[in-house]
């Protein structure tokens, strides 16, 4: 599936003699919706940050793994969650749209010859697993990509691929793009002062983020409420979701035994 998926990307480039951004008329890179293929090396950054290390560790505390567990990372990215968690449960099934993601994801663990895993190219709102098929999910910073329909379409794939009693644990940005809220005016500021530090070219990132989200361009994170409401609206027993102290949030909750 990957190397279909692969071949047929490389065959489209192929045949494409003028990149799509250097054609007349076509829409500038950061007002296009983001292409994870192009952020690999952005996203190992990322991932190796004390912040996305510290929501691993918390995610994972929360799920419990046991040594028996099936487990499914939805939007593993280059594995921040799945590599950490590989050791420690029987196994583990990657999930992430981006085939340049999976094929980075399958390298490294070749690489670490971890081998209970698979890679699947996929989206989280049509998951390729069996019913009740997992004991836990995980993901992190993967749902505020989705818009609010297509993260109810996750949460039922979710609920249908967790065995009753299954654990769902993940990690997003929860937040409202709105002032009336003190949180969500609170993490605004937050995240303006951390791109106004980069001095001009933070500057134009604000800007830049400022169009996106005006012209409904830019990523879709929801509130700590929104994320209950629908937890529980999906079928979800034991829903707990966190704000924590900046942007982000933790999600569990369970599917009814
Ligand atoms: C910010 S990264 C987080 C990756 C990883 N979970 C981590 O914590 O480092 C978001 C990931 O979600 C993936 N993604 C975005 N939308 C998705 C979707 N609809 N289905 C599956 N994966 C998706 C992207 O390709 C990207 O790898």
């Amino acid at each position: 599936m990957l190397a279909l998926t692969l071949f047929a990307r490389i065959g489209a480039s192929v045949g494409t003699a003028i990149a799509p951004e250097h054609r007349r008329g076509a829409r500038p890179r950061w007002l296009r919706s983001k292409n994870w293929d192009e952020h690999v090396d952005d996203l190992e950054e990322m991932a190796g940050t004390p912040g996305f290390h510290a929501l691993r560790d918390r995610i994972l505390a929360l799920a419990r793994l046991n040594a028996s567990d099936r487990l499914l990372d939805v939007g593993a990215g280059t594995g921040l969650l799945a590599l950490a968690a590989a050791p420690q449960v029987a196994h583990v099934s990657a999930l992430d749209m981006s085939p340049a993601m999976c094929r980075h994801l399958e390298l490294k663990f070749n690489r670490l010859g971890i081998g209970n895993v698979d890679v699947f190219v996929n989206t989280a709102t049509a998951l390729p697993l069996a019913d009740g098929s997992v004991d836990v999910v995980l993901s992190n910073y993967c749902f505020h990509h989705l818009g609010d329909s297509e993260k109810g379409r996750a949460l039922a794939e979710v609920r249908r691929v967790l065995r009753p009693g299954g654990r769902f644990v993940f990690g997003d940005m929860m937040f409202r793009i709105s002032i009336a809220n003190q949180r969500d005016r609170a993490v605004i500021v937050l995240l303006a002062r951390r791109m106004l530090r980069h001095g001009p070219a933070g500057v134009l990132r604000l800007l830049k983020n400022a169009t996106r989200i005006v012209t409904g361009r830019w990523e879709h994170p929801s509130s700590v409420g929104w994320w209950h409401n629908a937890l529980v609206q999906a079928g979800f027993t034991e829903v707990a979701v966190q704000a924590l102290d900046h942007e982000g949030g933790i999600a569990f909750a369970r599917r009814p035994a």
